[in-house]
């Protein structure tokens, strides 16, 4: 974040003496989080280093079988990447609001709540935070997308009141939240000058895209209620994970059986475990005894096991997230080259996918037309013209890939493009917003 007129930030490894109050902005987001920290005697926000010298953390927790201590960010990825025994989690903020959360989940052989999950993650981002700090944290202003749920405002609420419980619980007594692209805006408005500027926020994720229609200005820093100047916000449940989940069907699951024949009659191989196998939420839930069992009996029907062997050696070898990973680390890849070749060996020596951006982009379509369709619906309950927009903000992951940022100067054509810090400004942001909440006047 440069060129702020009132905060500078401070980054440091080593504890802070932080005198008089203090609050923190949480970005707990479905593939990383956040934390910054305000305090009440300078203008400083501090993004702490959640995982070494990283400024974000990725949002995962791996619990191993042989100890009660779980292990979180980098360090989960690695011990599921080395095949440590034990359970691998990520993305666990999409069970907010949904039926999962009541019914829990099985961690080394022990019905498990989400609540506990995300509970000991956001309990590790605490203590780190206060390890920064060198005292309690108690006031916090957290991130939330528009919509945790699409289209269920009654899910919806008990997504927020399941997170703000989790928060409580780890130890927080003033929880406030704060839609995920207003705090962006916010991180942004540091940057600007006095004119008063229209702009669109469009906060693309891992699991969700937001978007704020709001005015800005570098003089309405201080100023509290912003309800004003807030036009409209939208947003849907498609984010990154949905993209990854598209490139795999599209140019990886054809490479393990997708599309092939099977039985007698030569019909098409079943296509439930390649979209199982593309969706983060149910891969654990392939590596049953009796899902593998299931899958062995059709594989030896398959009339191409060349293919659907690799489908089976990956279910029986758990390595679903691996190829997750890889398909990932490609989707990545295609943001800054037009080709990309995604090595599979882990799955057969030689085996590699290679893919063309423009069949991302083609396994994008449905996702992009319902996020172009959001963004329209802001426009529209804001009531302004999309030429009226002078500034588009852009954050989250997301929105480096060039296809997003093409339709973004498509439906923006007069607005100046703003990319700068995508990964830290929501929960820079949310640190202002706690700022004026707890620390000022
Ligand atoms: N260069 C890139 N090109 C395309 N996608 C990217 C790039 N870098 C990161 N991503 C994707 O962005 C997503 C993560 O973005 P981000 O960290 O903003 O999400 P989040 O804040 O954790 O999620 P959410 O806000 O939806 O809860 C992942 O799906 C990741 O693969
Ligand atoms: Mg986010």
């Amino acid at each position: 974040m440069g060129g702020s007129r009132l905060f500078t930030i401070k980054l440091s490894m080593k504890t802070l003496k932080m005198q008089g109050s203090i609050a923190c902005g949480i970005d707990f987001g479905t593939s990383n989080t956040t934390v910054a920290i305000a305090h009440g005697n300078d203008d400083q926000i501090i993004l702490v280093p959640l995982e070494e010298e990283h400024l974000t953390i990725p949002s995962t927790i791996f619990f191993p079988a042989e100890s009660p201590t779980a292990v979180f960010g980098r360090k989960a990825i690695n011990a599921h990447v080395a095949q440590d025994e034990g359970r691998f989690m990520r993305s666990f903020k999409r069970v907010l609001g949904t039926s999962l959360m009541k019914e829990g989940t099985h961690i080394s052989g022990r019905k498990t709540k989400f609540e506990h999950i995300i509970g000991h993650f956001i309990e590790d981002i605490k203590s780190k935070s206060e390890s920064l700090a060198d005292r309690e944290i108690q006031n916090v202003v957290a991130g939330r997308p528009v919509h945790f749920v699409d289209g269920n405002d009654q899910a919806d609420k008990e997504a927020e009141s399941q997170l703000e419980a989790i928060f409580a619980s780890a130890g927080f007594k003033n929880i406030r939240f704060q839609y995920e692209p207003i705090a962006a805006a916010f991180a942004h408005e540091l940057t600007m000058g006095d004119t008063e500027r229209l702009a669109v926020v469009m906060d693309i994720g891992g699991g969700t895209s937001d978007f704020t229609i709001m005015r800005l200005s570098g003089r309405y820093i201080n100023k509290l209620d912003r309800q004003q100047d807030i036009l409209a916000n939208a947003g849907i449940r498609i984010g990154g994970n949905d993209f990854d989940r598209a490139l795999s069907l599209k140019c990886f699951m054809p490479l393990l059986g997708l599309g092939s024949l099977w039985g007698a009659k030569g019909l098409g191989f079943p296509i439930t475990p390649f979209f199982d196998l593309s969706e983060l939420s149910k891969i654990q839930y392939m590596y049953t005894q009796k899902y593998k069992r299931d899958l062995k009996e059709l594989v030896s029907q398959s009339n191409d096991k060349a293919l659907t062997h690799r489908l089976l050696s990956i279910v029986e070898e758990e390595q679903g997230h691996t190829l997750m990973a890889a398909v990932e680390e490609a989707k990545i890849q295609l943001s800054s080259s037009e080709q990309t070749t995604a090595d599979l060996s882990f799955i057969e020596a030689d085996l590699q996918a290679d893919i063309e951006r423009t069949q991302f982009e083609d396994s994008l379509y449905g996702n992009i037309e319902s996020i172009q369709k959001t963004i329209n619906d802001c426009i529209t309950v804001a009531g302004v013209k999309a030429d009226d927009v002078a500034l588009v903000i852009l954050t989250g992951g997301g929105t480096a890939i060039p296809l997003i940022q093409k339709i973004t100067r498509r439906i923006f054509p007069q607005a100046e493009i703003s990319d700068g810090n995508r990964l830290s400004s929501v929960g820079f942001g949310l640190a202002c917003d706690a700022r004026r909440y707890y620390l000022e006047g």
